[in-house]
């Protein structure tokens, strides 16, 4: 496809080429694109009624391309409707692509902040990009406006030295009668930064400083900031690109950082900043990137993140479409931890298919299996206590978690598993991550939805999420007790496509 994008387009070749795509490994309640390729969750939001879910895409193809912004809207968060794309790339401002941002409601109309991006080979930064905030507008939810004005946000507003290639993912809140945004910046020497914004009316916006302080370590570049107020704390969610060695996010591999800072109030927020401390990865599995958030009406902080597939796969290659998101999360704050769990609208998806009244899984045990369906398990771990469950378990293929008590850490390993994605390095196939079931209790609930796997652990404290494309359809998940270690209870559940 060649330029000019426009909605229009867009539209029409979705329409055209939905139907083609194999269904193989599409979720049903992970939302993944009609057709093409998606990446980053944008401009989240419960408006007249829905929630919106808008999404970094490229409809015309199954790798990254020119951005729009494709858009569904849910009434549970679970089940999608596709709505027509909400933005192409069809002015000077953002020819080379609509990048990821953020939705504000202002007046009973609905508000993105998104980056635009535009080639100009009299740039001479990397790539010659100029990337820039630009504002648009909907009255209903569906059909947006861009804002004469664009850019809002100029790259000359950027502090000296700054660099225009890198300067993105607007996050805007409002507190305190202004609007307020962070985005990701890099300074002169290549290091990120957030910086932050403010603004009385979205269209006329200050600098308002560098905003993170404690996490410079994470050298080059970031992305896709989020801060905002929970239980009594700041929360910062950042994406870095290409983390270095010896920190908490696996070296070489694009993953995402929380961290919390202390919040008397909201308020708080409008300050010159934050110093983050401490920190950790997000998500303790392979496939989890760029994450948003936003509050839901009833208060809660819901997250959503892309299911990153940075490296594509040949098998989505061949089906038509790559990509999907993560299952949606409810955070919480505790003693300086985040809590991440499934949002509560998943419960009512869950329909008993087998319990376990003392179930004796030393020499391992199959679990009747189906492709939509839940697990959750209590056991004594504590001493020698080893549990392993293995996913997707079909001749030698398997996806294992496994806990050791007296290691204190759970192996997640995917070098069996299924169709790899295709660029997978050899250490991205293990992952290693400490943890200690309180006073020796262990507590796992884990999702299957066709090729998506996630598994919270305790309250909350640790997510483990994969992709896996099981080769073969007759597989089974198993469970294996071993050392002093025995189950308490154990559960499954068929989860229904439609409540
Ligand atoms: C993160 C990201 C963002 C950018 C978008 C482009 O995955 O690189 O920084 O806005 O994707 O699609």
């Amino acid at each position: 496809m060649t330029e000019p994008y426009t909605i229009e387009k867009a539209n029409d070749y979705i329409r055209e080429h939905a139907g083609r795509v194999n269904p193989r490994y599409k979720g049903a309640f992970h939302f993944a694109p009609p057709v093409g390729w998606i990446n980053d969750p944008n401009g989240l939001c419960f408006f007249r009624g829905r929630y919106h879910l808008f999404y970094q895409y490229h409809p015309y193809g199954t790798a990254w391309g020119p951005m729009h912004w494709g858009h569904a809207q849910s009434a549970d968060l679970l089940s999608w409707e596709h709505l027509p794309v909400a933005l192409a790339p069809d002015r000077d401002y953002d020819s080379f692509g609509c990048f990821s941002g953020s939705a504000i409601q202002k007046d009973d109309r609905l508000f993105i902040l998104y980056t635009g991006v535009q080639k100009d080979d009299s740039c001479s930064n990397a790539g010659n990009e100029i990337q820039q905030q630009c504002l648009a507008w909907s009255d209903d939810g569906v059909t947006f406006t861009k804002a004469p004005e664009n850019p809002v946000i100029p790259a000359s507003a950027l502090p000296a030295g700054f660099d225009a290639a890198n300067f993105r993912d607007p996050k805007v809140w409002e507190e305190g009668g202004r609007f307020h945004c962070v985005a990701a910046a890099a300074d002169g020497a290549g290091q990120g930064r957030i910086l932050r914004y403010s603004s009385k009316d979205l269209l006329h916006w200050e600098y308002a400083g560098d905003y993170v302080r404690g996490l410079e370590r994470f050298r080059g570049i970031w992305e896709c900031p989020d801060v905002f107020p929970l239980d009594g704390a700041a929360c910062l969610l950042l994406s870095v690109m290409n983390p270095p060695a010896g920190g908490v996010l696996p070296a070489g591999r694009p993953g995402t950082l929380w961290g919390l800072a202390p919040l008397e109030t909201p308020a708080d927020l409008d300050c010159p900043s934050i110093n983050i401390n401490p920190f950790d990865a997000l998500d303790a599995g392979f496939d989890l990137y760029a994450p948003q958030t936003f509050a839901a009406p009833d208060g809660r902080r819901l997250l959503f993140a892309w299911a990153h597939l940075w490296g594509g796969n040949e098998t989505l290659e061949r089906h038509g479409w790559m990509g999907s998101m993560c299952l949606p999360r409810e955070l919480r704050a505790r003693e300086g931890r985040l809590l991440q769990n499934p949002v509560r609208e998943i419960e009512a998806r869950l329909e008993p298919l087998e319990e376990f009244a003392d179930p004796r899984p030393e020499g391992g045990m199959a679990l009747e299996t189906c492709p939509l369906m839940a697990i959750t398990l209590e056991a004594e771990a504590g001493g020698d206590g080893i549990l392993a469950l293995d996913f997707f378990c079909a001749g030698e293929e398997r996806l294992s978690l496994r806990y050791s008590a007296a290691e204190g850490a759970f192996c997640f390993d995917r070098s069996a598993a299924g169709l790899p994605a295709k660029d997978l390095p050899p250490g991205d196939l293990l992952r290693v991550i400490p943890y200690r079931a309180p006073a020796g209790r262990l507590r796992l609930r884990a999702f299957i939805d066709h090729a998506q796997l996630e598994i919270f652990v305790g309250d909350g404290e640790l997510v483990f999420s994969s992709l896996i494309f099981p080769k073969r359809a007759g597989y089974e998940h198993r469970l294996r007790c071993g050392g002093a270690a025995h189950i308490i209870t154990l559960k499954t559940f068929v989860i229904k496509e439609r409540v």
